[in-house]
């Protein structure tokens, strides 16, 4: 499908213009100024512009197919149709306040160029069908785009993943020294929450790739067009079904602000472990300077403002989610003004995901790990006694005999401040008939790592397994989203 993510920019909407209005025919009076300043859309679906042309140009094909214009007249209109397109590019052509929304405009700018010819566009489509194909086509692109920000967090991440397989570090239950992990295992575990998460979407777009067009108001056409043929024209993978399903339907925005928001929220998670890490009283990475900022007043300070606002961002994605959910909650079929409401929290979600992902994959990429301070940690708060506990298991000890002798040696060891490994034989001896002198072999942090080498576990050469799987599937996603 054609790529147009990216492109759009900030409208502005100009005051001049003669107010055009799609339905003046039966209404004697104008609107009053606080009807059309309530019901004004165009300084935000403005974007949609590229979509909204894309849609027309298929339209006056299917007219010209279906005999209602002449060969002449769509050649006409397509050349019209891409006139309007540039002259909205280079901004030659603005919306004004005049125009309720961006088919109100386009429309105008039709006119302007083709005279009464302009108006034959209209005939069996609606901005009902209309709006739903353009929001369609909209997100259908810009999930690409997502999708695409999205592997080069996913790469920064695995880049990290595998300088750091062998780097021990304390892993964590509770915010609480568990047991020694691999970094690049920690890390490749956000990598599968984000490649879920592409998952999804790209299941999304099954969804989204209906055509609402030819649905026209709510029940379809008396003309004899073909929503099938425009289907295909615009990229769909089929026309929708049911025409009032089709006005009324914004499962897809509802479900890709699903996913965005749960973007948000792996994003949030990251963002929570680097601001831990980036503390004084972690100091396992250090931030490059080009992705962290200062204090006016603190000279010393650098702070991790890019994974806070990764944090803070999940905030409006989520909030995004619930706004739809409850513009669409009662709403009885089929088209209802309410469903203008549908944009803004697809745009600001759109923006803000597009905005977040580059500074995370650029933080990410960047970021120097302190390995020996990391790894000095790996086996602190005796988290190496499941190791030892395991071990009596091999030698035949039910789990729960072994995990209480072992208890039992944490709580000495915490009462005379020594580690697990520097209990003399004797000692051992006397906390549990079970702890001989050789359970000290396990007590060593990159012995705890291989020893976890089963499918999942945290063994750098399961961690270096894990990430070629990774690398592959990413590789697949990047590639659906480029299209190739
Ligand atoms: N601007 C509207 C929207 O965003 C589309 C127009 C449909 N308006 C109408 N009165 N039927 O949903």
């Amino acid at each position: 499908m054609a790529r147009i993510a990216g492109d759009e920019e900030e409208t502005t909407v100009s005051d001049g213009g003669k107010p055009m209005r799609l339905w003046g025919g039966r209404f004697e009076s104008g609107p009053a100024d606080a009807l059309a300043r309530l019901s004004v859309s165009v300084h935000f679906d403005w974007r949609l512009v590229p979509y909204d042309l894309m849609a027309s140009r298929a339209h006056a094909r299917v007219l010209n197919r279906a005999g209602l214009l002449t060969d002449e007249e769509l050649e006409r209109m397509i050349g019209a149709l891409d006139d309007l397109e540039t002259a909205c590019k280079t901004g030659e052509f603005r919306p004004t306040v005049a125009d309720e929304d961006v088919h109100t405009a386009l429309e105008r700018g039709l006119l302007e160029r083709l005279g009464s010819l302009g108006g034959k566009l209209r005939a069996g489509r609606s901005r009902n069908d209309q709006i739903a194909t353009d929001l369609r086509l909209y997100l259908r692109d810009n999930v690409r785009a997502i999708i695409s920000r999205l592997v080069e967090v996913e790469t920064a991440l695995m880049a990290q993943a595998a300088t750091h397989a062998d780097t021990a570090a304390p892993g964590m239950t509770h915010l609480q020294h568990a047991q020694p992990v691999s970094f690049g295992h920690q890390l490749l575990a956000h990598v599968h929450a984000f490649a879920r998460d592409i998952d999804r979407l790209i299941d999304w777009d099954k969804r989204a790739a209906v055509s609402p067009l030819g649905s026209g108001a709510l029940a379809g056409s008396s003309l004899p067009l073909d929503p099938v043929v425009v289907a295909e024209e615009l990229g769909f993978t089929s026309a929708a079904p049911n025409s009032m399903d089709a006005v009324a339907d914004r499962d897809f925005a509802a479900e890709f602000l699903f996913d965005a928001a749960m973007i948000g929220i792996h994003l949030s998670r990251l963002g929570e472990e680097i601001v831990l890490w980036a503390s004084q009283e972690f100091r396992w990475i250090e931030m490059d300077d080009a992705y962290s900022t200062g204090s006016s007043i603190m000279p010393q300070k650098k702070n991790p403002d890019v994974a806070e606002l990764a944090r803070g961002k999940s905030g409006r994605l989520i909030g995004n989610l619930m706004s739809m959910l409850t513009v669409l909650k009662g709403l009885p079929l089929t088209y209802n003004r309410d469903l203008q409401e549908d944009k803004e929290p697809v745009f600001d979600t759109v923006d803000t995901l597009l905005l977040v992902l580059p500074a995370v994959a650029g933080l990410v990429s960047t970021m120097r790990v302190n390995t020996a301070r990391m790894s000095a940690t790996a086996s602190d708060g005796f988290a190496l006694a499941t190791d030892l506990a395991e071990l009596l298991v091999r030698k035949g000890v039910a789990f729960r005999d072994a995990h209480e002798a072992v208890g039992h040696l944490v709580v000495y060891c915490q009462v005379n401040d020594v580690d697990l490994g520097e209990v003399s034989d004797e000692d051992l001896a006397k906390v549990s008939p079970h702890l001989t002198p050789d359970v000290r072999d396990v007590l060593n942090v990159p012995g705890a790592l291989a020893a976890r080498k089963a499918h999942g576990g945290t063994a750098p050469d399961r961690v270096r397994d894990q990430l070629a799987a990774l690398r592959e599937a990413v590789d697949a996603q990047a590639a659906w989203a480029s299209g190739s």
